[in-house]
């Protein structure tokens, strides 16, 4: 969840980890620290700059407290262990050992009571330092070089982490090392790179090694060695990335998140490329040959957004596949003693690729027996690399916090996905695979044609932004995008919101309703219409605000409801990724009226690497 970078080389360090956790900031910002070193003029002590903030309170420091040098490393932190501050900001610095850490050391208490009885001192609240403790150490102890330091320090810590240590004594080396958190390494002409994300060094080199589970790795000026935790060297091709730089950027736009909304058209139209088979009426699921008529049932395993597109999915599976499919909260789903074994092929669904719960949830799954399939929108990407299958999104790189163009493209590999069940499995007629095909070639446009009406909904977020509370209704695949609804306007605005299935709204939810609560209830065309339009006048009936999402074409939904958003018609798998296009607009409008700070929402990280 934090971001982290390193250079060695032979320009300036500062400016290069700075450009980098710009890239990463998205990561982790309640603090950032460098830690560099200038072994040209000799002997050096690496400098330590760090603070509590953003990124600008630590470039305001340097240009107070400049740190040169040609190697370094930079971090930008989400507190997990310790409260946001100077002092627990990273790089750590014990001795000549400097440290930066994303994750967890999940045995951290007892290793700083065996480091504290052995008179270690420590000057964090930190897991991470104990691990400079360690390496310290461990050099101490006859360690002939901070390579065999770090790898005799890792033999001592449990837990999910990618580090890159420093070391003033031997100012030509970074060791990095990686276990359930991303690592990549870049490669220059005389300088490397070590980084959390391709994003951080993209501006600088396209050629990378990801860095697998259990691998360290020493960079130098000159090369790269990459070994396992017990020195056994690994070897293997640099990757060559196409992700072109400017597209981390915001482009015009006044957030991250609203450039992304404008984006979708452009993400799904990426995402279909290359997967639609016109000609046989079918999909080409990037090459992945399962045993279809063999799978019993599906099992999603998903957190928060990714697990409202799964909810999408097991609509979309069992209306064109009729496979059972079953839709589990990864973080439930890992500590359940799940009943599941061979005949499941468990889904897990994530953006970043790197939720520690899904991928615990995973790792359950693998232990019973079941076929994993990973849908990510990050290119080798934990989850991916641990799963025996794995499809992409294109959604290409995410920064704004709350996501929008990452779940747009997962719903369209989900539609995808249940395209491909369903001509193998049987269930799907040739004939209803090519109208629903012809509806996802169609898709690009209609959502763009949605994102044009961003002025309307901009007006609607004027008048009910003051809203102390939101109530999202949907029935079948709508429901999810309730769900999701309510989350992005709490994620970003801070307004509370509440999703519901339409139906459920009798059994509770309904007492909420006054004239000061705005309902936003989803009733597209087909065959839940009826039904939602009765919710809505329950709601109407108790003088709460309607604003309905419906079906261009709709002539009667006007007077049902006080506001209404229309958009395009198509089948009825695919309208969530068109219904929720105006939901996160609103979302955006009410979060921009408001003030927040919407790309980093308060609390919030893109990547949860810890439970
Ligand atoms: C909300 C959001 C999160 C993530 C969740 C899982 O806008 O993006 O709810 O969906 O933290 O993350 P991934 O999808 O990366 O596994």
């Amino acid at each position: 969840m934090c971001g982290i970078i390193g250079y060695i080389g032979s320009r300036q360090a500062t400016p290069i980890l700075i450009g980098g956790l710009r890239k990463l900031e998205y990561r982790g910002y309640d603090s950032a620290g460098v830690s560099v070193l200038d072994p040209t003029s000799g002997p050096s002590t690496s400098r330590v700059v760090r603070c509590r903030g953003k990124l600008s309170a630590l470039e305001d420091k340097l240009t107070r407290e400049p740190a040169p040098g040609t190697v370094g490393i930079g971090h930008t932190r989400w507190a997990t262990h310790g409260r946001p501050s100077d002092e627990n900001s990273h790089p750590h610095k014990v001795g000549p050992i400097s440290i930066i850490h994303n994750g967890i050391i999940e045995n951290h208490l007892a290793l700083r009571a065996e480091l504290a009885a052995a008179g270690a001192k420590f000057s964090s609240e930190t897991d991470t330092e104990i691990f400079a403790h360690l390496v310290e150490r461990a050099l101490i102890g006859g360690a002939p070089d901070l390579t065999t330091a770090v790898r005799r320090s890792l033999a001592r810590v449990r837990g999910s982490f990618a580090f890159v240590v420093m070391s003033d004594r031997e100012p030509g080396t970074l060791v990095a090392a990686k276990n359930s958190s991303p690592l990549v390494v870049g490669l220059g002409d005389g300088e490397n790179y070590v980084a959390s994300d391709v994003t951080a060094i993209l501006s600088e080199t396209r050629k990378v090694l990801f860095i697998d589970e259990g691998e360290m790795v020493t960079v130098t000026r000159a090369g790269v060695t990459i070994t396992d935790f017990e020195g056994n060297l690994h070897t293997r091709e640099p990757k060559v990335i196409t992700w072109s730089a400017v597209q981390a950027e915001k482009g015009g736009f006044k957030h991250y998140m609203l450039k992304e909304i404008h984006e979708q058209p452009r993400a799904v139209a990426d995402t279909l490329v290359g997967r639609l088979d016109l000609e046989h009426d079918d999909v080409v699921f990037d090459g992945i040959e399962l045993d279809v008529k063999k799978i019993k049932r599906i099992i999603f395993i998903a957190c928060g957004t990714s697990y409202h597109a799964s909810m999408v999915g097991e609509f979309m599976i069992e209306s064109l596949a009729r496979i059972p499919v079953e839709v589990d909260l990864a973080s439930e789903f890992r500590y359940r003693d799940p009943i599941v074994g061979p005949g499941d092929l468990v889904v897990a669904v994530s953006q970043s690729g790197e939720t520690l719960d899904t991928m615990e949830a995973i790792r359950e799954a693998k232990r019973k027996g079941a076929q994993i399939l990973a849908i990510s929108n990050v290119l080798e990407a934990s989850i991916p690399r641990l799963a025996d299958h794995a499809f992409y999104t294109h959604a290409g790189p995410e920064i704004g916090v709350a996501s929008t163009k990452a779940f747009t493209t997962q719903l369209v590999a989900m539609a995808l996905f249940a395209i491909y069940l369903g001509r193998r499995g049987g269930a799907l007629t040739r004939e209803r695979a090519r109208e629903v095909i012809a509806e996802l070639v169609q898709l690009p446009v209609k959502m763009r044609d949605v994102v044009e009406t961003a002025g309307q909904i901009q007006s609607l977020a004027r008048r009910y932004g003051a809203a102390n509370g939101f109530l999202f209704l949907g029935r079948g695949a709508q429901y999810p995008i309730a769900l999701e609804g309510a989350l992005k306007l709490k994620e970003i605005s801070y307004i509370h919101a509440e999703g519901y299935a339409a139906g459920e709204m009798k059994h509770g939810p309904i007492a909420l309703i006054d004239e000061h609560l705005p309902v936003v209830v989803l009733v597209p065309r087909g065959p839940y219409y009826e039904k939602a339009i009765s919710n809505l006048e329950e709601v109407r009936a108790r003088q709460g605000k309607v604003i309905a999402v419906a079906t261009k074409g709709d002539n009667e939904i006007g007077g049902h409801a006080d506001d209404v958003i229309l958009v395009p018609d198509t089948a009825i798998e695919l309208q969530p990724i068109l219904t929720v296009l105006p939901l996160q607009m609103l979302s955006y409008y009410v979060a921009d009226f408001k003030g927040t700070d919407i790309d980093q929402p308060r609390n919030l990280a893109k990547s949860v690497t810890v439970e």
